[in-house]
Formats: C-alpha cells, structure tokens, sequence
C-alpha cells in the first residue's frame, strides 16, 4: 500500500514543501524513515513509537517505509513526526478521507501530545502560497498560523485528536483569526517627562520619521538614555506587511508571545554591551536571527556605543548597508532581514565630560581618542543623525511644566512616514532612509538656495561621497516633516548639521 502527506520545512526563514511517502507491507512491524540518516531521525522514530503506543491506536501488523521528498533539501528540526504520523494512519485504514489539501507540522511527545514548534508562521505562509487549504499543527502554534489568509488552521492537542476528528468523533473549529494586540505601547515612557533638549528630540523626531540611524553623544546624566527608550511610542504604525515579516522573525527566534502572536508594535530591542556577535548579528549550528534581525522593522538600541567589543560593532557595517544579514554555517547558509534604526547613545570619553560646557575632562588626550576610536569610521558613517546632548540647566530641570508629549510628535513622524508610504508605493523602498542612489535625485529634488548652500557645506567641510548622499535622505525627510516636496535651504541646513559632529570628535 502507498500513500502520501503533505508538510512544509523550514531552514532559517525559508519554507519549503515536503512530501512524506509511505508505503506499508504485511510483516515484523518496523519504521524505516529514509532521508538524512540523521540522528533526529532515530529521534523521530522513537518518538513515533512511543507516542502510538500511549495514544492506544491500534495499527495493524505492518512494516512502514518512509520517505521525505525532495531528498536533497535539508529536513533538520523535529517538524515531520506529526505528517509521518498522518501518512501512517492514511495508509493503514485508520484514516480513510482525503488528505490532499491537508499540510501537517509538529513534533511529537512520548505521551502524543504535540509540542510548539518555531518557524510556524513562516510555513503556514507556505502552505498557503503552495495551495494547501487546511494546515493542521500544535494547538500552541495555531493562533500565530491563523494570521495567514486563505488557510483554515487547526490546532490539536495529541494525536488522538487528530484520529477522532477524521473519523468525526470530534469536531474541530479552524482557528479565528488573530486579533492585532497592541500591549506594549502602554508600557513606553512618555517624552513629556524630558526636560529641555529640544534640539535632541527634534533630531530623534527626523530620525524616526524616515527611519535613519541616530547617535546620541553627550555627558553623563543628560537623558541620553532617557530619551532612546522613549523612541518606540513615537514610531510610525506597522503596516501589515512589516507586522508579518518581523513576527516571522520573531516566530524563527522562539520569542512570540503566544497568545497574541501578531508583533504589531515595531520592536525595540535595548542589547547590552557584553553581547556576542552571535547574539547581535545571529548563529548557531542552524542559523537563528540574532538581535539584529528581531528588531527588524524596529529599533535596535546600543546603549553605551564604544563598550560594545569593537569587533562586534565592526560586524554591523554590512547588515547596516543592506537591511540583511546572510549567516554562513556547515548547515547551509541563511539570511535574516534586518532593517532596522540604529540607536546608539554614548560618552565622548571614560569621564563623559569631554567637550561639554562648562565641565572638565579629566581624561589624558590618548584615553578620549582611544575611546572615540572604539567607533570606526566606515560604523560612523552609516549614522546618518549625530547630535549632541548636552547638560540640562537648573532652570529647565525645574520647570513644572509637562513637554511636549510623545501622542503629539507620533502624528507628524506618522504623517511624514504616510508621505513615504505613497511616494514608495510599488518598489522594495519603504523610508527615506533606504532611498537607492539611482533615485535620489527623483526624489530629493533642491531648490536654488539648498542647493548652494549643500555645495559650500560640501566644499568647506569635507563631507564624504558617502555622507552627501545621506544628508540628501535626511534632508528629505526633514522636508517630509514640513510637508514640504521642494528640499529647502532649512532643511539641508538642518541635515548638514547632523553631520558635523563627527569632525568635532572624531578629527
Ligand atoms: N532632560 C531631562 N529631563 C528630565 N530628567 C532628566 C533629564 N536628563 C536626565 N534626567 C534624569 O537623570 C536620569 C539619568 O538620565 P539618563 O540615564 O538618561 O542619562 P544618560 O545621558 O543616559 O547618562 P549616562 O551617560 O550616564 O548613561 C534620568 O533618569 C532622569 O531622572
Ligand atoms: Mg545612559
Ligand atoms: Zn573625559
């Protein structure tokens, strides 16, 4: 006898899928599984053994063959006990409907239970994409399958469950949709509680509104902190698409918060300074997303930039440029998305005070510039807003007055962003930021007073090639603020100014 299930499979995000084949004759009842001779292989198999045997399903003598096909992709993870399951009831008898637009995943317990898997989003986008109408998977990965249009998912609890319901001795309802869920904005701090720094919340305001990295420099105690963890409740709304791309992510990462799994409110992911690359940017023997990559979409916060080992910031400079990281592993190779807005907050120096008014540095003029240096250049430059944050006076530190609060300054970075949104419509750009030098001047289009003054800022302050280009983004969306379609002179202005610091510190 021979029958046939269909599953999906994972490596790193990418879904891909897998039929099982089965074939049964009369004789000493055995499993062979063929594919990979594996470990997780025998695990499986072990796995299957025991958990029939708990479930109390009674199989006939049969010896089982077992095929996963395509032979030459790689079937690592445990996703492939609950279709080997399904294949074996199919073509013994025990269930006899049709199982063509069925796709199983899970693996399972000793006791037939079926245990949460990761990557579960990304394969019910497959299955759906591959035309499979019913996805059946374990019961904790159903509210996070749901998501997927076209695709009745159902959950199970063992494997029982799935026998009885074949056989319609229970009924099981598809999954409801999930529901958005947007609990972490509650929890964000607000921006009406940092006194001062209008110049700093101006250049944060610029910075989220087209989605480009920051640099917060200045002495300690001045709110640079502060202010990087207010940034995500002035974020602009996820749109769907980014909603499912980075609960992918999150899904690949096993970080989803089960009952609602949708991430619908962009990440921001505060790493410490002892982080690993393998961390920040992702590994393992098959390839997980490293922070990098769960804060896609979102905000990656490096407080305390230069205590980071410096090798580890240096592995930033090629996901920074492309908004994807490719990880290379014996396992194969796989790359994780990783768009995101750099936040980074620092000291000038071990002291703090280099550079402040009004304080002194007690450092020696070696111990700054090996401090600075821990930030290289080609790290530096990727930062297209550097700004300063300097000490707050008495008087505005006691001033009772609330600021401006971070409801107020969401809907212009929100308004700016809907500007992007249309202007980008129907190609990969989705923010300023990621403007290709091949439309730059479509899109950042001068007046006659901007465009002199770009050039003297050129000539008499040596940008790089590299930060004209990004003072033409940031200028961009400065003028998006200001709804405004012409780049204006204020605007360049503004944007040039972002780029000054450096040659303050750094030269
Ligand atoms: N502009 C401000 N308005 C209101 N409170 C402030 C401001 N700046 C600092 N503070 C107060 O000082 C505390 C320390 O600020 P924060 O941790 O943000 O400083 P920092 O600039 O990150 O310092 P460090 O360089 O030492 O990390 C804040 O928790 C807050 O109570
Ligand atoms: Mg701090
Ligand atoms: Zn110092």
């Amino acid at each position: 006898m021979f029958s046939q299930v269909n599953s999906i499979g994972l490596f790193g995000l990418n879904a891909f899928p897998v039929t099982v084949e089965i074939s049964s004759a009369q004789g000493v009842p055995c499993i062979n599984i063929g594919g990979l001779a594996d470990l997780s292989v025998q695990e499986s198999k072990m796995r299957i053994n025991a958990a029939i045997q708990n479930s109390r399903i009674k199989f006939p003598k049969a010896a089982f063959t077992i095929n996963r096909a395509p032979a030459d992709v790689r079937k690592t993870g445990s996703y492939y006990d609950l279709p080997i399951l399904a294949a074996m009831f199919k073509v013994t008898g025990i269930i006899n409907e049709d199982l063509s637009d069925c796709a199983f995943i899970g693996e399972v317990s000793l006791s037939g239970d079926l245990c949460f898997v990761q990557g579960a989003l990304s394969m019910a986008i497959k299955a759906a994409e591959c035309g499979i109408k019913r996805l059946f998977l374990p019961i904790e990965n159903a509210a996070e399958a749901s998501v997927v249009s076209g695709l009745q998912v159902y959950g199970l609890k063992n494997i029982r469950a799935l026998v009885s319901y074949f056989n319609k001795f229970i009924n099981l309802e598809p999954e409801k949709p999930a529901e958005p869920y947007a609990d972490a904005l509650l929890s964000v701090p607000d921006f009406a509680d940092v006194k001062g720094q209008d110049a700093v919340k101006g250049a944060v305001e610029v910075a989220a509104a087209g989605f480009h990295n920051i640099l917060l420099i200045g002495p300690p105690g001045t709110g640079k902190s502060m202010i990087a963890k207010r940034i995500p409740g002035i974020l602009p709304k996820m749109t769907f698409e980014e909603s499912i791309e980075t609960t992918q992510i999150h899904s690949v990462a096993g970080i989803l918060n089960k009952e609602h799994p949708l991430v619908v409110n962009r990440p921001f992911r505060d790493v410490s300074h002892t982080a690993s690359s393998v961390g920040l940017i992702g590994g393992g023997s098959v390839p997980k997303p490293g922070e990098i990559s769960m804060a896609h979409n979102g905000v990656l916060f490096l407080d305390e930039f230069p205590e980071f080992d410096r090798k580890v910031l240096e592995t930033l400079r090629q996901p920074l440029e492309n908004g994807e990281i490719t990880i290379s592993r014996a396992a194969g190779s796989v790359s994780y998305p990783c768009n995101i807005m750099l936040v980074a907050a620092m000291n000038p120096c071990p002291c703090g005070n280099y550079g402040a008014d009004g304080k002194a540095c007690t450092c020696s003029r070696k111990q700054v510039t090996s401090y600075l240096g821990k930030i290289s250049r080609p790290v530096l430059d990727r930062i297209d807003i550097q700004v300063e944050v300097p000490s707050v006076s008495y008087d505005e530190l006691s001033d009772n007055r609330k600021a401006e609060s971070s409801q107020i300054i969401a809907e212009r970075v929100q308004k700016a962003r809907d500007i992007q949104l249309q202007r980008f419509k129907g190609t990969n750009i989705r923010t300023n930021s990621q403007i290709t030098p091949d439309i730059l001047h479509d899109v950042c289009v001068l007046d006659s007073g901007a465009d002199t003054y770009l050039k003297t800022a050129f000539e008499k302050s040596g940008l790089s090639a590299r930060a004209y280009d990004r003072v033409l983004k940031v200028a961009r969306t400065c003028a998006d603020l200001d709804g405004s379609e012409i780049i204006t002179k204020r605007h360049i202005a503004r944007a040039v100014q972002y780029r000054t610091l450096d040659r303050k510190y750094w030269q």
